[in-house]
């Protein structure tokens, strides 16, 4: 699943001991394992293999330069959902062929700097974009390939607000719209609408819905062929799951094993295939690592306030999501055999995980079972490599973190924690002139917010 294992009583990312990791890069920091991220992408193209399809990673779920480089010479394309997210897949040098451009709202410049990269597929979400999109491309001469989003009506059985394959949502064109689409615009010279692009909600553990909105894709797309359009491009988007506890999540090869064979004849006509994983490949690949600034009693609750909270990982507290939260050197009694052995652990007790924000939404964990903790520990915080860094934020004037890559017995620190200097970078001061560059207040101190804060000592 992961290469974060409790090795002699100690966490560590594959060889790497996370202690060491925060000694350097300070807390809070999101820690990804090479290993993983390379395993998990080949665990893909390997399940799909019959359909030879251009793996996409998700730039939205981890958007780090380094993670896209080690995924793109893995020969991973990139699915994009703004011009910022396809100026980092080029950055990480991706070529514009091998990304797909997804999102309701591209405005013009997104959509001239897609054409003028290059984009392999061009995803359009309904009418009145498509007729946007043609106008910008006649005008700059440029064709490019598209596919439809098409919204197939089907429940994903997720959270409401990462659910996009129901009629009632902003996402696609509903299947009646679909057709009357391609009788208007599917002749169009320039944006040449010859695809289909699902993606119906994420994460998504029954693999139902997938094999019931594949079946009205290629329903269409065949009625599609009968009216005389060629469709040679299918896009199956994201949504696999990622195992934020054990045992819950089917593997890949298992959703591939109900979707593929359904393809394998269209493929076989010409049919080119897409996937947009962002979650199934990252999510296990990174750690989030906090540290207790403070324990704290209230009532009868006890609290272990981080210096990570919703600003860090914002998952817990937007989405009420689980992650697995553990001491990185527990005491020997509570050194876990797996995710799902702990909570029968004798001496565990009820714990709020919280952040330093001052919101009571600012929250990791809420009542839950953890063995005795103390200020300094290091708290890991599991499955946090997909939507973690993404969704960070700086709000409470909190720096981002850093993030670092572990190859290996290394680690590479692929971003460093913001100073106060990068937090104020753009704003200009009162008057006019250069921003002042304090000194004092350059580098967040020891301890502070965000800051490299190895300082608290354990216990
Ligand atoms: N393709 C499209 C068009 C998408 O909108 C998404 C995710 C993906 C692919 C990748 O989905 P994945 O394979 O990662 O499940 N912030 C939320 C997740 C939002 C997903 C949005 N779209 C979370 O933290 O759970």
């Amino acid at each position: 699943m992961d290469d974060f294992a409790y090795k002699d009583g100690r966490l560590h990312c594959e060889q790497v001991l996370v202690d060491a990791i925060a000694e350097k890069a300070g807390t809070p920091v999101y820690i990804y394992s090479a290993r993983t991220l390379r395993s998990h992408l080949r665990r893909l193209n390997e399940a799909f293999a019959a359909l030879k399809p251009l793996v996409c990673f998700s730039v939205k779920s981890c958007a780090n330069l380094s993670v896209l480089k080690l995924l793109a010479e893995e020969g991973a394309g990139m699915d994009v959902v703004s011009g910022g997210e396809l100026a980092r897949a080029l950055r990480a040098g991706v070529p514009a062929s091998k990304c797909v451009f997804a999102g309701v709202g591209k405005t013009d410049a997104e959509l001239e700097q897609a054409l003028r990269a290059g984009i392999g597929l061009l995803n359009v979400e309904s009418e009145a974009e498509f007729e946007n999109l043609s106008v910008i491309a006649k005008r700059l001469g440029i064709r490019c390939d598209c596919a439809l989003r098409i919204n197939p009506d089907v429940d994903p059985k997720t959270h409401r607000y990462t659910s996009t394959g129901k009629k009632e949502t902003k996402f696609g064109v509903d299947l009646e719209r679909a057709r009357a689409f391609f009788d208007r615009y599917g002749r169009d010279e320039f944006a040449r609408l010859r695809g289909l692009h699902l993606h119906i909600g994420s994460p998504i553990y029954t693999i139902e819905p997938y094999i019931e909105s594949v079946k009205k894709a290629l329903a269409l797309k065949d009625e599609l062929e009968r009216a005389g359009f060629t469709i040679d491009a299918l896009d199956l988007g994201g949504g696999f799951g990622a195992d934020y506890t054990t045992g819950q999540t089917p593997p890949v090869a298992e959703y591939a094993k109900a979707i593929v064979p359904m393809l394998v004849p269209h493929h076989a006509r010409g049919l080119r295939m897409f996937l947009e994983p962002g979650r199934t490949i990252v999510g296990n690949a990174g750690i989030l690592l906090t540290r207790v600034l403070y324990m704290k009693t209230s009532g009868d609750k006890r609290f272990a306030i981080c210096d990570a909270g919703m600003q860090t990982l914002l998952r817990p507290s937007h989405y009420e999501a689980f992650h697995f939260i553990w001491p990185a050197a527990p005491a020997a009694e509570f050194i876990p055999e797996s995710r799902t052995k702990i909570a029968t652990m004798p001496g565990l007790s009820p714990c709020d995980v919280v952040g330093p924000i001052c919101e009571s939404g600012d929250f990791l964990a809420i009542d839950r079972a953890l063995p005795p903790l103390a200020r300094g520990d290091l708290l890991a915080v599991f499955t946090a490599g997909a939507y973690g860094m993404t969704m960070a934020s700086r709000y409470n004037s909190s720096p981002l973190p850093a993030e670092v890559l572990v190859h290996g017995d290394r680690f590479e620190v692929v971003r460093r924690r913001e100073s106060y200097d990068d937090l104020m970078a753009h704003e200009l001061p009162l008057g006019g002139g250069a921003a002042p560059r304090d000194g004092a207040a350059s580098t967040p101190g020891a301890g502070a917010r965000g800051g490299a804060s190895t300082s608290p000592s354990r216990r």
